[in-house]
């Protein structure tokens, strides 16, 4: 099929990269002049497993092409997505300004020749009209001599950054919504490789369920399944934070709790809490859709709160080993938001840094993906070493920020050594107590 992919970000790209190794003929647009010619030479800008290798593939089969020319893009397009950002505004509603601009495209470009135009960004409840306004309004405007040929498709994304490509192609279900059945078939043909397991890890396995619902309820399923997972973490916080009190294991109550099939053991790692380009703003967002029809979310909110709350509870920690941190050098293992990706956005540490900054620490970090000259604009008060001995030197104590894997196997004993007090904020609850306590470390971790 003739795909076109607008947006290529850890979701367009990804997407863009698996519907051409199936085979399928993808050009994906982006307005970014730098981030496309970056791609057309092969290179990936992400950090994303097994990203690089595909696109080296596709791109040498010729199966895709990257381009800023949304003009071309669309009218190669059979299914055209939009995969652009959906930030969040200051008040925590969606910034739809990019989704509006694509759509604005779409109605200057369109054809007589029949498209679907699938909704892949998480949009607010309602989108997939607006957008089909959006792009009539712009077909009038442009006096695009062309009669509307279209249909709208919500199809949300549940890939996780760090495993994206393994989500694409293993999904725990495909969610369109629709009101044509050429479209939602067309769709469903196209997934096909997918939904019959051809790519995934184990072909054994029935087929990837599909749920096909109306644009509504299909845009509703994303933001209730990106609420719940942040509400399911905000809550075994906040039975950490009580363990921490009575003296009980989080991780012992959480395998106890999961081992229940109704509850399930993911998502029940206590921490830092959550970050990430999407649970911050797609619950500010569910609340703010909330409030607009009268009704106030009242665990969503508490789950904001808790999570806000457990970013600082290592400062408290810190605090409560330290006593004053004016002048004490702290050193954060890890600056992304969650392991294997090169995100930045919305992360714990960046809350744990300017905290810290405030009360006067120093604060060095080490992250085996960013570097000082890969911080982004605006990340400010926080040097980042080169390597983890440089970062121990001098240290009053490590935080563990984020659960890289790299992190279980470093030389503790070799850093305790190298600090000037050797405390241990194990913000993960990652690392075994007794081998910290061996290396020579006051270890202290999350409700436990
Ligand atoms: P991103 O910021 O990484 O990428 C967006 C891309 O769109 C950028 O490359 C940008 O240059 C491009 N773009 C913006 N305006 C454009 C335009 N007018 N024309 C062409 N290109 C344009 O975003 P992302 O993380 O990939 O997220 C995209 C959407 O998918 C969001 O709605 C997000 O909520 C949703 N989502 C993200 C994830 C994730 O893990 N990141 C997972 C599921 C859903
Ligand atoms: C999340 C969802 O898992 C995806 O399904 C969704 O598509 C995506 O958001 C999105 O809409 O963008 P992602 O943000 O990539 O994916 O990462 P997660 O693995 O969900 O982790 C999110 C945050 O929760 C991370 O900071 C992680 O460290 C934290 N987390 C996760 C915990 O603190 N405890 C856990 O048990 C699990």
């Amino acid at each position: 099929m003739r795909v076109c992919v607008i947006g290529t970000g850890y979701v367009g790209l990804v997407t863009g990269a698996c519907l051409a190794y199936m085979g399928n003929e993808v050009v994906c647009v982006d307005n970014n002049e730098a981030k496309v010619e970056l791609l057309r030479s092969g290179q990936c800008p992400i950090h994303e497993p097994g990203l690089p290798e595909i696109l080296q593939q596709v791109l040498a089969q010729g199966l895709i092409a990257f381009t800023t020319d949304i003009g071309a893009g669309i009218h190669h397009g059979e299914v055209i997505f939009i995969a652009v950002g959906t930030p969040p505004l200051p008040d925590g509603r969606t910034d739809l300004r990019y989704v509006e601009a694509v759509a604005r495209s779409l109605g200057r470009h369109l054809d007589s020749d029949y498209r679907i135009i699938v909704n892949k960004s998480t949009v607010p409840i309602g989108s997939g009209d607006w957008v089909r306004m959006v792009i009539l309004d712009a077909m009038q405007a442009a006096a695009n001599p062309h009669p509307p040929h279209f249909d709208i498709v919500s199809n949300p994304e549940f890939l996780r950054e760090g495993s994206a490509v393994y989500d694409t192609f293993n999904p725990d279900r495909i969610v369109l919504g629709g009101n044509s059945a050429v479209a939602l078939e067309k769709m469903q043909t196209l997934y096909q490789g997918i939904i019959d397991r051809t790519y995934g890890a184990d072909k054994t396995l029935p087929p990837v369920p599909v749920v096909i619902t109306d644009i509504s309820s299909a845009e509703m399923i994303k933001y209730a399944a990106n609420a719940f997972l942040a509400v399911k973490i905000s809550f075994i916080n906040e039975i950490a934070n009580i363990c921490d009190r009575v003296g009980a294991d989080v991780q012992e109550v959480a395998r106890g709790i999961g081992l229940d099939s109704r509850i399930g053991q993911k998502f029940l790692q206590a921490g830092v809490g959550w970050g990430g380009s999407c649970f911050g703003k797609d619950v500010a967002a569910l609340i703010h859709t909330a409030a607009d029809y009268g009704y106030t979310a009242e665990i969503l909110q508490a789950a904001v709160k808790v999570n806000q709350q457990q970013r600082l509870l290592v400062i408290e920690k810190l605090q409560q080993s330290l006593k004053i941190l004016k002048g004490k050098t702290i050193g954060l293992l890890g600056l992304t938001f969650k392991p294997h990706t090169d995100d930045m956005r919305d992360a714990p540490s960046l809350t744990i840094i300017e905290h810290l900054h405030r009360l006067g620490a120093k604060v060095k970090a080490y992250d085996p993906i960013v570097s000082q000259s890969g911080l982004r604009d605006g990340i400010a008060h926080v040097a980042v070493e080169t390597d983890v001995e440089r970062l121990a030197d001098g240290c009053d104590a490590l935080v563990l920020v984020t659960d890289w894997p790299q992190f279980q196997n470093l030389d503790y004993p070799t850093l305790a050594t190298l600090m000037h007090q050797p405390l241990f904020i194990d913000g993960r609850n990652y690392l075994d107590r007794a081998r910290l306590e061996a290396a020579g470390f006051k270890y202290i971790a999350i409700g436990r």
